[in-house]
């Protein structure tokens, strides 16, 4: 079977791009960076509520990790899950800038419980509805999970990445896997390989392996399906620039806006939960601990969001800046 790679032709244009020493497109949405404080929404809503006043091309990343439909939690179970998600998914699509990108996370596992819709369904939707191109099925995979008796115990979860145009914004480089040195002079023995990248470190390919969080985790900040801090910011560094918006539909923790405050992207980040906003606060503490001044990021506490760089760069936009009621 030959390598289908070779004879991509997208793939020999970025090598081309690469021999003469020149960056895809994509790669000029990305400007220089200031030493200005981070900006960051937190709102506890309906994400759809919300994603209806946001600006048309306004935000670099989503991140959507819906309900799972398979009731976990009181918020999991929804009887028409796609006609919902396919709701706020053309709102996500709306809102994207041209360079952006939207993560949906979900399982394809389920024994009868998620009838009415889960990650493969979210999926047929986009190819029937969206424009967007899936750029990747991620597979998260991680050692720790339940064990089973009547099937495999399960220890994947999968993240569809869509881009919302060929200009997408992708950032390899921030999320290369760095090589023992053992590993990297093997490597640097294959003459198919570039050494300069070699040295940078590696694609860390679609498949993940990241552990989740246990139960005693000093990550954990109390919301039943927090996702690693990990795995957020292999997205966040990935598929946004500092001082792009990252946008969170089903924030949960708010650990999408903890990771934005650490990797200096602005933020938005929406969950119907009342607890949203102490589960976050607890993410802070740990940041704080960490380093971070507050004076590096700004929490946009009230309803006037005039201030967030998402309504600043449309001042025309009507009743840009409030939070819609
Ligand atoms: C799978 S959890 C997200 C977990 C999150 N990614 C984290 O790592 O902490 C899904 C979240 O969606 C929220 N949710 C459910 N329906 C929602 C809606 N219509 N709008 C906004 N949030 C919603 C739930 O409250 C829940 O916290």
């Amino acid at each position: 079977m030959p390598n289908r790679s070779h004879h991509n032709a997208r793939h020999i244009a970025m090598n081309l791009l690469r021999k003469r020493g020149l960056k895809h497109s994509s790669a000029s949405v990305a400007i220089a960076a200031s030493t200005a404080p981070t900006m960051h929404i937190l709102v506890v809503a309906d994400c759809l509520k919300i994603l209806r006043g946001l600006p048309s091309e306004s935000i670099q990343l989503a991140i959507c990790d819906p309900p799972y439909n398979i009731s976990v939690a009181s918020w999991d179970d929804r009887a028409h899950y796609v006609e919902w998600a396919g709701q706020w998914l053309s709102e996500v699509e709306r809102v994207l800038a041209p360079s952006g990108n939207l993560v949906i996370f979900g399982g394809l596992q389920y024994q009868g419980e998620g009838g009415s819709g889960d990650l493969v369904s979210l999926i047929g939707w986009m190819r029937a509805h969206s424009k967007m191109r899936l750029a990747n099925l991620i597979i998260w995979n991680y050692p720790n999970g339940l064990s089973a008796h009547r099937f495999f115990a399960n220890r994947h979860e999968e993240i569809a990445w869509f881009a919302k145009s060929p200009k997408y914004y992708f950032d390899l480089d921030a999320v290369r896997t760095k090589l023992d040195a053992l590993r990297l002079a093997r490597y640097k023995r294959d003459k198919r390989l570039n050494p300069d990248n070699l040295d940078k470190g590696i694609n860390p390919t679609n498949v993940w392996r990241i552990p989740r969080l246990n139960g005693n985790s000093r990550e954990r900040v109390g919301h039943p399906t927090q996702k690693p801090k990990r795995l957020i910011e292999r997205l966040v560094r990935a598929l946004s620039y500092p001082e792009s918006t990252v946008l969170d539909c089903f924030a949960g923790s708010g650990v999408t806006s903890r990771v934005a405050i650490e990797t200096r992207r602005h933020s938005i980040s929406i969950d119907t939960d009342a607890m949203f906003p102490a589960y976050f606060r607890r993410h802070l503490d740990q940041i704080d601990g960490g380093g971070l001044l507050p004076k590096d990021y700004v929490l946009i506490e009230s309803d006037d969001w005039s201030a967030h760089p998402v309504f600043r760069t449309v001042p025309e936009a009507s009743g840009a800046g409030a939070l819609p009621r």
